[in-house]
């Protein structure tokens, strides 16, 4: 999921000339997201549109007729720098014709990519607009102001974190009874492969009261489910008043909110699960009983390559700890593959881990070297097929156990937050409580709520399942 590009469709209702802006008195734009990357981006691009709302943009899913693209972009894995690259190529194309019937097609680079290689973009493809960095987003309608005048700075990709969380709209308009909730920014771990902590900065944790006012406003709005981001999310520390606030503090909170059922959080780091949050897990029913917390390796060297700060047995006990405070949690984890200085038998550690802990799912990578960080100048860098072999390998026994996972839901009952319609005519389509699709024969006026419904079985990504009141 990391690697793929994710177009965002927010109020599609550009190409309708007849409905009028409602904020302004400008004529309506067309505006096209494309993300990249992770949730933490995902959520970028809805706030990006919601600020860009205001000056007549809509979302459109045609980037060739849009008058705004944005890329909002993922630096993480070179590969997707790569295609940030070509399809800046495709839309100098779109550019370019729209140009000769005397169109203009503002295009705007955003994201991670925007703030390690800003100026490396703007020289290689000067057919960009603006570049605009994740701590910079508020600034976007007068950047692109800036740039219809083509006059004035056209970088911004400077650090001012808590200038970001301040200046950005707390008016949301939400997509349904989900939601992310952008909490913390940032990171300081300087794990040796990653990128994060040159392209995102320190680490930094929004307020406490702005974030609970966001997420009485979503509330308000239909909003069931909160997801919590942040890089580094369960290092959260925010204020309020001269308190300051962990993340198991901000979590009993906002369970409190009206109309607030289920609370997830990403990504969290093991050794930042700290005691009251495993604590939570057991004794706040509206946080879900799903944790992403990455690994990255079983190999106790490589772990301390990667300058993880935490051994195989703590993350183990971690996890035993989790199950203890609430036995029905399931577990998810990132895994690099072929860091530098790999053997196979360290590969044969990260296996047997994964066997051990059992997963309901993850995300599974090929190292990739990104300049800047200490990894890349390691010597003994693994070679590309012995990494490709190796990551085939664990995402086969990764599948295995996502399937065993959703066959253990066969046959329970539980609560689905329904959040849209089915693929197929008279379905709908939910959440469960562990992350999973679920798919039900029912009336789209259910969707919005939770409702419980029984799994009858399993397709390989999802469950199917039929509403227990309509039996
Ligand atoms: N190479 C491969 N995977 C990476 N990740 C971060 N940096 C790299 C890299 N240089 C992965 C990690 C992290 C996830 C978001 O992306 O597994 O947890
Ligand atoms: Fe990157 Fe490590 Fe920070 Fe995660 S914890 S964002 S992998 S530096």
């Amino acid at each position: 999921m990391h690697e793929e590009a994710i177009t965002i469709h927010i109020d599609p209702v550009v190409s309708a000339p007849k409905i009028a802006p409602t904020d302004s008195a400008l004529p309506t734009k067309a505006l096209f997201i494309q993300t990249y990357g992770c949730q933490m981006n995902v959520y970028d691009s809805e706030r990006m549109a919601d600020l860009l709302r205001p000056l007549g943009y809509r979302a459109t899913d045609k980037p060739d007729q849009a008058d705004l693209v944005v890329l909002n972009t993922c630096h993480i894995r070179e590969k997707a720098t790569e295609k940030v690259y070509s399809e800046i190529g495709r839309l100098k194309a779109h550019k370019d014709r729209l140009a000769l019937v005397g169109k203009k097609m503002t295009i705007a680079i955003a994201g991670c990519v925007a703030q390690a290689q800003g100026e490396e973009i703007m020289r290689r493809a000067p057919c960009v607009d603006l570049v605009v960095g994740p701590q910079a987003y508020h600034k976007l309608p007068e950047l692109i102001a800036q740039a219809a005048r083509t006059t004035g700075e056209r970088l911004d990709t400077r650090f001012e974190a808590v200038e970001k969380f301040d200046a950005l709209p707390s008016k949301r308009t939400p997509d349904g009874p989900t939601a992310f909730l952008s909490i913390q920014e940032g990171c300081d771990k300087f794990c040796t492969f990653c990128v994060v902590p040159y392209t995102r900065g320190a680490e930094f944790s929004r307020g406490v009261d702005s974030i609970l006012l966001e997420a009485e406003g979503l509330a308000r709005q239909g909003v069931r489910e909160l997801t919590l981001l942040g890089q580094n999310v369960n290092a959260y520390h925010g204020q309020t008043g001269h308190k300051t606030w962990s993340l198991a503090q901000l979590v009993r909170a906002l369970a409190k909110i009206d109309g607030i059922e289920r609370i997830r959080y990403t990504t969290s780091h093991p050794s930042d699960m700290s005691d009251d949050l495993i604590e939570a897990h057991g004794e706040v029913p509206e946080l879900m009983p799903y944790l992403h917390l990455p690994v990255q390796t079983g190999s106790n060297k490589i772990l301390k390559a990667m300058n993880r700060k935490h051994s195989v047995e703590t993350y183990l006990e971690t996890i035993a700890a989790m199950r203890k405070a609430r036995p029905d949690i399931a577990l998810a984890s990132d895994f690099i593959v072929g860091f530098p200085g790999e053997t196979e038998q360290d590969f044969e550690d990260t296996m047997e881990l994964v066997r051990s802990v059992g997963y309901a799912g993850a995300y599974s990578f090929k190292y990739s070297r990104r300049p800047g960080t200490p990894a890349s100048d390691l010597p003994e860098q693994v070679p590309s097929d012995v990494a490709d072999n190796r990551l085939q390998r664990l995402q086969a026994l990764i599948l295995e156990q996502q399937r065993a996972f959703n066959e253990t839901k066969v046959g329970q009952s539980f609560d689905v937050l329904f959040t849209g319609p089915g693929r197929n005519a008279g379905q709908i389509l939910g959440r469960s409580p562990w992350l999973q699709s679920v798919h039900a024969q029912g009336p789209h006026s259910l969707i919005g709520g939770l409702h419980r419904v029984r799994i009858i079985g399993q397709m390989s990504n999802s469950l199917t399942g039929v509403l227990v009141d309509a039996i």
